[in-house]
């Protein structure tokens, strides 16, 4: 049967709604490698099947957006969310030798735990690139599904469950709410809660466009042609990290960089302290680490440039609840004159005070159509990054971390750690950080393109930027 027949009987009358801008710069995004979210599950139980079948069809029944198709229309150049009414998920299962057959094919990084292996293995499996037909519908215009979730056995007392969206369809905040809610289904009360909360109150789709608080997006034509002018100026300008090999085929690696509870709380106090959040500290510590590798006199500055991804969905008209799903982040784009002589702390502060000023000016909502635009236009045209690298800025990071206190819903269904996190591989930053503080401890999954940096050259980075940290962290306490 082929894609568009199975679509016919299984999809009698879905909504269609076009994409909007955000979201259609994630499908331009997405097929080149971008955006593949990931949220993995390592679990020490092995799973009820149908219980977790049962609780992902209630979410794909409650949030639309995860039972969508998306279609592209290539006479129109549009991307449109098909949504049937009824949920169809179905989890892919790999039994140990399957599993082991992936692990093998790692084998130059067999000393990689094989949790993160697999990870990796996901972040590169994009269901929604053209030729790709991996997940079925092999046919160049396929309406591909937006949510996939497998399941890894890699002992017998080891599993993987991940769940694979693309990023127009989930957010972090987003991928932080499945979390929560498959956890409260298949581990708590509302296994046995009643169906009736979930019809009626379906969640409402919308593009983030349309819910920009009136007035706020406002700038003139020729405000917006000097901005945009002043973006692609200053990005042949950008430092970047040194390539490792610019020209063969990229995907998605990932480098953890964790922190104990103790070296934590020091550093959360010290930007506390300092009236600044940690996403400017975790941005200085990169920016010095990267610095640090140039061969350059210590006065020299170089220009990096730190994207800073906020949730807007509590200042959204009419604001939305914290884990409607989709894609509602917004970007701040700015760029930082670094030498080798920059104090953490002082550069912390510097990276935070520009975003938050350019928030106080309302840039996540203004130029929100400019950086989509800018994206697309490097998307087609490569060749406007330095070696084609496709490297938009330096870093990536959250205004707020993801902060998770462990609960007895981990341990009901054997949750001993996840990671959640997206890949890069298409346009994006050298190194974007996805970081959480769960039960005290920071611990952030740092994201980059391989093989244009190589596994040793971020676990370089990764260990510097943890010394810069650890560094800023004793010289406040000697400072007080
Ligand atoms: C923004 O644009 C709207 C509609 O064009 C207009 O009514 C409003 O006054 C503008 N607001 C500002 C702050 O310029
Ligand atoms: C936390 O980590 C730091 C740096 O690795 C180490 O010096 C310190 O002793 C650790 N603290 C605890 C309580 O383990």
């Amino acid at each position: 049967m082929s894609e568009s027949d199975e679509h016919q009987t299984e999809i009698p009358d879905p909504k269609v709604r076009a994409a909007g801008g955000t979201e259609y710069s994630w499908c331009r995004a997405v097929p080149g490698g971008t955006g593949i979210t990931v949220l993995s599950l390592v679990l020490c139980k092995y799973p009820d099947i149908s219980r977790i079948e049962a609780a992902l069809s209630r979410l794909q029944v409650s949030h639309p957006i995860l039972r969508s198709r998306i279609h592209f229309d290539a006479p129109c150049n549009t991307f449109y969310f098909l949504t049937p009414c009824n949920p169809h998920v179905k989890i892919q299962s790999f039994d140990l030798q399957s599993t082991s057959h992936i692990l093998q094919s790692f084998s130059d990084d067999s000393h990689i735990d094989p949790n993160q292996i697999l990870l990796e293995h996901e972040l590169n499996r994009n269901s929604w690139s053209r030729n790709d037909d991996d997940d079925g519908g092999g046919a160049d215009q396929a309406d591909r599904d937006v949510f996939f979730v497998s399941l890894y056995t890699i002992s017998e007392t080891r599993w993987l469950l991940v769940f694979r969206l693309h990023t127009s369809a989930c957010d972090r905040a987003a991928a932080v709410g499945l979390l929560r809610e498959l956890l409260e289904m298949v581990g708590g009360e509302r296994a046995e809660m009643a169906e009736e909360t979930e019809t009626g109150n379906e969640e409402k789709q919308v593009g983030i466009e349309d819910l920009i608080p009136s007035g706020k997006a406002n700038k003139s034509l020729w405000v917006r042609g000097v901005d945009l002018l002043g973006y692609s100026l200053n990005s042949f300008r950008l430092a970047n990290l040194n390539f490792i090999d610019a020209d063969s085929a990229r995907h998605s690696q990932v480098v953890r960089l964790k922190m104990n509870q103790s070296d934590t709380h020091r550093l959360v106090a010290g930007c506390k302290s300092r009236g600044i959040k940690l996403c400017g500290a975790l941005a200085a510590a990169g920016l010095i680490a990267a610095r640090s590798t140039k061969p350059l006199p210590d006065h020299q500055t170089e220009k990096y440039a730190v994207i800073t991804l906020t949730d807007c969905r509590s200042i959204l008209e009419p604001a939305l609840s914290s884990n409607h799903f989709g894609f509602y982040h917004s970007a701040i784009l700015n760029t930082h004159d670094v030498t080798a002589r920059d104090y953490v702390w002082e550069l912390a502060s510097r990276c935070y005070t520009s975003f938050s000023n350019a928030k106080n000016n309302n840039k996540h909502f203004t130029d929100m159509s400019d950086l989509n635009f800018l994206m697309c236009k490097a998307i087609d045209n490569p060749g406007l990054t330095p070696s084609s690298s496709m490297r938009t800025a330096f870093i990536s990071i959250f205004e707020d971390p993801v902060i998770d206190e462990s609960n007895k819903l981990h341990q009901e269904i054997g949750l001993v750690d996840y990671v959640g996190c997206s890949s890069v591989h298409g346009i994006g930053p050298t190194i974007a950080v996805f970081d959480t503080i769960r039960d005290g401890c920071l611990d952030c999954a740092c994201v980059y393109p391989a093989p244009l940096h190589s596994r040793e050259q971020m676990q370089e980075l990764i260990e510097s930027m943890k010394r810069i940290l650890a560094d800023g962290i004793i010289s406040l306490q000697s400072n007080s």
